[in-house]
């Protein structure tokens, strides 16, 4: 019988990894998986409890607020608070910072970036929805609150990143910079199992996932792209599968296990896309490269990227390594 690893056996057994670990990264890791355990309960029954539909109230993006948003972002920020690990939150559902300031949290490492609940436009439909998360050391002085320029680090600095999809089954999958590594909730005991150890991109693929509704408003380059994909040459595995679930959890998660590539452009009505750099973007570009791939905004680096505000937006190009810098011959070129 193989030896069953649980999330907190592995964080615990990978605590050596850092020189200076005390233990305070496995439980903000922790008290994530612990969140992210209530809020598969409730997905997995949001057609029986009262909280399907809208909350009535609309987030900082002026996007109307599902109940299951309302709630998944509420057990993130309780959980953080209780666990005393995190000194500031930075969430899709809230327009500023939520500054933990209390004695314990002030005296936190920590700072969290997060989106409590990505695609939550697929709820109702019963498809896969996710929680991205990213971890980053406070610059500010231990002892004091935190700020807001403690959320506003380049993705390089992340300590750590990760997402959970709830899908046919629930998985966390994580990076603290050593790979990437997914488990898999045993809702029959509660623990988070290791069940996808080291994932890495395969060396390309054939799956191209973009909403394509948004082609005509698409850059030059990108519609030349599209093109490329289309294209019937065997010898290069095209034309590309589409895959497109609308979470980008979903399909980032698809495209990491089978081999595609994830793009949200830029349109000429919306340069920047849809996707938030801070806690979509960043976090899956973490993801990416740790599992071998790449994440661009066409031109840069998206780890590279310094943010200038917590909800600012970003054209996002991730996949295979291959796939990506083919992507990017093409923006080069027009
Ligand atoms: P969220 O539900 O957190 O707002 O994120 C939704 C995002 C992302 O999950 C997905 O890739 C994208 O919206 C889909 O956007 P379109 O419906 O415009 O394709
Ligand atoms: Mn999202
Ligand atoms: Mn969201």
């Amino acid at each position: 019988m193989k030896k069953l690893i649980t999330l907190t056996e592995f964080i615990i057994d990978r605590q050596g990894e850092f020189p200076d670990a005390s233990g305070d990264l496995t439980r903000i890791l922790n008290d994530i998986g612990i969140a992210t355990k209530f809020v598969h309960r409730e997905v997995n029954k949001a057609g029986l409890a009262d909280i399907l539909g809208m909350e009535g109230t609309e987030n900082v993006q002026g996007e109307q607020q599902k109940k299951l948003d309302v709630y998944a972002n509420n057990q993130f920020i309780n959980a953080l608070k209780a666990g005393g690990q995190c000194a500031a939150i930075a969430s899709e559902e809230n327009e500023e910072v939520i500054i933990l300031d209390n004695p314990i949290s002030n005296n936190a490492k920590y700072v969290v970036a997060i989106d409590p609940l990505d695609g939550s436009s697929n709820i109702e439909a019963n498809v896969s929805i996710g929680t991205v998360f990213s971890i980053y050391k406070r610059k500010s002085l231990i002892g004091t609150p935190a700020n807001e320029s403690d959320l506003l680090q380049p993705g390089t600095e992340l300590v750590a990143a990760g997402y959970t999809i709830y899908g046919s089954s629930t998985m966390l999958v994580y990076t603290t910079g050593h790979g990437v590594n997914g488990f898999t909730l045993d809702p029959s005991v509660g623990l988070f199992i290791l069940s996808h150890p080291d994932i890495r991109y395969p060396e390309s693929g054939n799956i191209y996932s973009v909403n394509e509704s948004n082609r005509i408003y698409f850059p030059e380059a990108i519609k030349a792209y599209l093109q490329f994909c289309h294209e019937d040459d065997p010898s290069t595995k095209r034309p590309y599968i589409t895959r497109y679930i609308g979470s980008m959890v979903a399909d980032v998660h698809r495209n990491m296990l089978l081999g595609g590539i994830f793009l949200y452009p830029g349109t000429i009505k919306k340069p920047q896309g849809k996707l938030r750099l801070l806690y979509e973007c960043k976090p899956m570009a973490f993801i990416a490269e740790q599992a071998g791939g790449k994440a661009s905004d066409g031109t840069r680096r998206i780890l590279e990227i310094h943010p200038d505000s917590i909800h600012q937006r970003s054209p996002f190009f991730m996949g295979p390594k291959a796939m990506v810098e083919k992507l990017e011959e093409f923006i080069r070129f027009f």
